[in-house]
């Protein structure tokens, strides 16, 4: 019999851009879905904001998000996963996903060494981030180094990378990077300005992210519930041309979702 809910799309989103860095593995891991995004551009940062705050902002997202019709939600936003997830799947009857620092895999590495844990304030205040530390420190010395002011940061980079660079420049100075074997990007906007964390880390240090784990594990859900769009069996062609519907918040939005696309299309991947 076929199943008219497999042909839904699968909701994503997150606080502003950061979440497209999660959207684009999963669209590699499942070429086939449909995904509407929403960047609550109007309520970001999330990470400075208090937890019952975020908490409602997430409902109000997932509200919008399930009202268009949706098979599933990723929260592409480790903050507010951190606080929101538990209402969320409380509230909606489909498969909700999660992202948390990555600390599993960090950890699995099995190297001599602290393990910084980069994420926003409010995740590393959170009760979920706290028990996951609980869990780990037999195992490894994890620093959590909360960067309040990046994501503006990176929302809003026009200097070429240097504000981005200059602000990890200061975040870092009390780091002895030579302590440190892993660094964990515990917030998705973090992932897309890998590659001025890792020049300031320095070579030696191991950058590790849950984007591509949070893709596998939606790919599981889905197949278990049978919610996977097997209906569409194109070739798969490089670029990648995907099927998303881009939804943002304030007045801003337009850009928002010009960003959005172009992120995306970094990632090979057209929309
Ligand atoms: N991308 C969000 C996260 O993963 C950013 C949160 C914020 O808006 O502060 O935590």
């Amino acid at each position: 019999m076929e199943n008219f809910t497999a042909k839904l799309p699968i909701g994503v989103f997150d606080s502003g851009i950061g979440g497209i860095s999660v959207l684009a593995e999963i669209i590699k891991a499942l070429p086939y879905e449909e995904f509407v995004y929403f960047a609550d551009t109007l309520h970001s940062p999330y990470g400075t904001k208090p937890e019952d705050v975020v908490r409602s902002l997430s409902i109000k997202v997932t509200e919008f998000l399930a009202l268009m019709g949706i098979k599933s939600l990723v929260v592409a936003c480790n903050t507010a996963t951190s606080v929101a997830i538990n209402e969320i799947r409380r509230k909606y009857p489909f498969p909700v996903i999660g992202m948390e620092p990555a600390l599993k895999p960090a950890v699995g590495l099995g190297l001599t060494g602290k393990i910084l844990v980069m994420a926003t304030p409010l995740t590393l205040k959170s009760k979920k981030f706290n028990v996951q530390v609980q869990h780990y420190k037999d195992l490894a010395e994890i620093v959590p180094l909360p960067c309040g002011g990046l994501i503006e940061i990176s929302e809003d980079d026009h200097s070429g990378g240097q504000e981005i660079r200059e602000y990890l420049a200061q975040v870092f100075s009390p780091v002895n990077t030579m302590d440190i074997s892993a660094i964990v990007l515990g917030c998705t906007h973090y992932v897309l300005i890998k590659k001025e964390i890792a020049d300031i880390a320095g070579s030696k240090v191991v950058i590790v992210d849950g984007n591509c784990g949070t893709a596998r594990h939606l790919r599981n859900v889905l197949q278990n519930e049978h919610l996977l769009n097997t209906a569409i069996a194109e070739k798969i062609h490089i670029p990648l041309k995907a099927r998303v519907k881009f939804y943002a918040s304030g007045s801003e939005s337009e850009v928002m979702i010009r960003k959005c696309r172009q992120l995306l299309q970094n990632e090979g991947i057209v929309s």
